[in-house]
């Protein structure tokens, strides 16, 4: 079926920041412990860095990378984590021990070897306004006062300038430590923002928010002035407790008002008055949830092997499919059409996991996810064109939750270069069967046409060690020609590069 689409690159709907490819790392199972950081391994640099991983990280151009939680960051204390003698602790949010031999100063070594910029999420669970704004004295200020001083003492004389800053994780959520009413929370993050800026009023700060009109509200009413980003979190498919992954058909359900979470916060910014002041942060997103088991709903008899062990089941590579590449395709767009009020997505997590990178002791994976932000970081514009194409079918759908719904089968995006010529167009394709050609739109002549398709033999394919089912495949179309057509396949990411 051919499905004509029509650009008007003229109509720029926004010109999208960087960060939407942004990503997020906790300490959690294996992401730094046995993750990034594993020194002693063949594989770690001189900091103790796998090499092999940072070097995934640097092909997709990470923007941001936020850190240490999450969960974790609720009753997790920075100074144990800095310093010449570091003292473990108890993580009360996942119960195993911390460490504490990564801190902030290996996270920052971690974001410049990526080149990426440090987004630090603070804990404003069991930590206090004054707590959170030592951190950023730590970070920030060159000398000043004992905290400053002590990052010199550690070896560190340039301050790190981190320019991102969140006050607290899901503290609405009662599975966190230290979790707090609306009220106390307008309150709180009041103060942390007004002490945060005084250490350094350059920074940009977000808080954790809710699409939920009373908590943003109160949220707002107590601090808008004083934030720049609302932290946004979203996981569809949702599997802590039972490791139970949707199939194709019920993640495809999930695509349906994919964005609903930004326009409902748009919504309720544009009625306070805030639109165009504070951005969204979606600070953490992943089509699958994390699963861990009984950690939040500790009951009597509840041993390690109840709550510890099945988190080795987030490792199983045949959970990532084409289904995660499309949906992350599906929602890459949706964040791209939303770019003038979204202006951080922080996939969740980027290592181990359910992350787009998977590694072991002998080296890592990349999974479907992880290709397709090589597709949309190294081959989609910075600039969102108008595109729209009369007769896209629907098909229906069935979820989870054995609800039907009605979703189009193509879900695409046009956009250009503020700083060069040339059109790339995403085309992700739900249909389980069905293969499409997109009819190229008129206007453009002499330029040379090159689709990157991403798919694998079927819509459960996956990539795991020693299989790679999953790929990009790359096709020159030659001389652009009126009307030409590019097929993209079932359960497929497609990027089509006009230049
Ligand atoms: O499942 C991981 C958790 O999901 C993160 O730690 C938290 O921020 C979110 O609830």
């Amino acid at each position: 079926m051919k499905i004509s689409v029509q650009i008007n690159e003229k109509r720029v709907l926004g010109k999208r920041s960087p960060m939407i490819y942004g990503h997020f790392i906790e300490h959690f199972h294996r992401q730094i412990y046995g993750g990034i950081y594993d020194p002693g391994h063949p594989l770690a640099d001189e900091d103790g860095f796998r090499t092999d991983i940072l070097e995934a990280m640097r092909k997709i151009k990470v923007p941001v990378l936020r850190w240490p939680g999450g969960c974790f960051v609720s009753a997790y204390h920075w100074k144990d984590g800095v310093g010449k003698h570091r003292t473990p602790s108890f993580d009360k949010a996942w119960r195993v021990e911390e460490p504490n031999t990564f801190g902030t100063d290996e996270y920052i070594k971690l974001c410049r070897k990526i080149g990426c910029e440090p987004y630090i999420c603070t804990n404003a669970g069991t930590g206090t306004a004054e707590e959170m704004s030592d951190w950023a004295e730590y970070c920030n200020l060159e000398s000043e006062g004992k905290y400053a001083k002590w990052r010199v003492e550690n070896g560190n004389p340039q301050p790190y300038g981190v320019k991102y800053w969140s006050v607290g994780n899901e503290n609405y959520g009662s599975w966190e430590m230290g979790a707090k009413s609306a009220d106390e929370w307008g309150r709180l993050v009041r103060e942390a923002a007004k002490m945060i800026r005084r250490v350094d009023p350059g920074v940009e700060l977000s808080a954790a928010a809710l699409p939920d009109v009373d908590w943003n509200i109160n949220l707002l009413k107590n601090c808008g002035q004083n934030l720049d980003w609302l932290s946004i979190h979203e996981y569809w498919d949702m599997m802590a407790q039972e490791n139970n992954p949707a199939n194709y058909e019920q993640c495809m359900a999930y695509t349906d008002r994919i964005d609903h979470s930004a326009e409902e916060v748009r919504g309720i910014l544009k009625a306070m008055r805030l639109e165009g002041k504070i951005k969204i942060a979606f600070d953490e997103w992943n089509l699958r949830s994390w699963h861990h088991p009984n950690v939040h709903t500790v009951k009597q008899g509840v041993q390690k092997a109840d709550y510890l062990t099945p988190r080795d089941k987030n490792d199983d590579n045949s959970t990532y499919t084409m289904a995660d590449a499309v949906f992350t395709a599906c929602f890459l767009n949706a964040m791209n059409r939303n770019c003038d009020i979204v202006g951080m997505a922080n996939f969740a997590p980027i290592l181990n996991t359910r992350g787009c990178i998977y590694s072991d002791k002998e080296g890592i994976v990349l999974r479907s996810t992880y290709h397709v932000f090589d597709l949309y970081v190294n081959h989609m514009g910075d600039t969102i064109v108008d595109l729209w194409a009369e007769a896209v079918p629907k098909m229906k759908v069935t979820g989870k939750d054995g609800k039907e719904r009605t979703v189009k089968v193509l879900d695409m995006l046009a956009t250009t270069w503020s700083d060069r010529p040339g059109l790339a167009i995403a085309v992700a394709n739900k249909h389980r069967e069905k293969s499409f050609s997109v009819v190229l739109p008129v206007g453009r002549g002499g330029e040379k046409v090159t689709v990157y398709r991403l798919n694998g033999k079927s819509e459960d394919s996956y990539n795991d060690v020693g299989r790679t089912e999953v790929v990009i495949q790359e096709e020159e179309l030659g001389v652009y020609q009126e009307g030409m057509e590019v097929p993209v396949g079932p359960h497929s990411v497609n990027v089509i590069v006009i230049k």
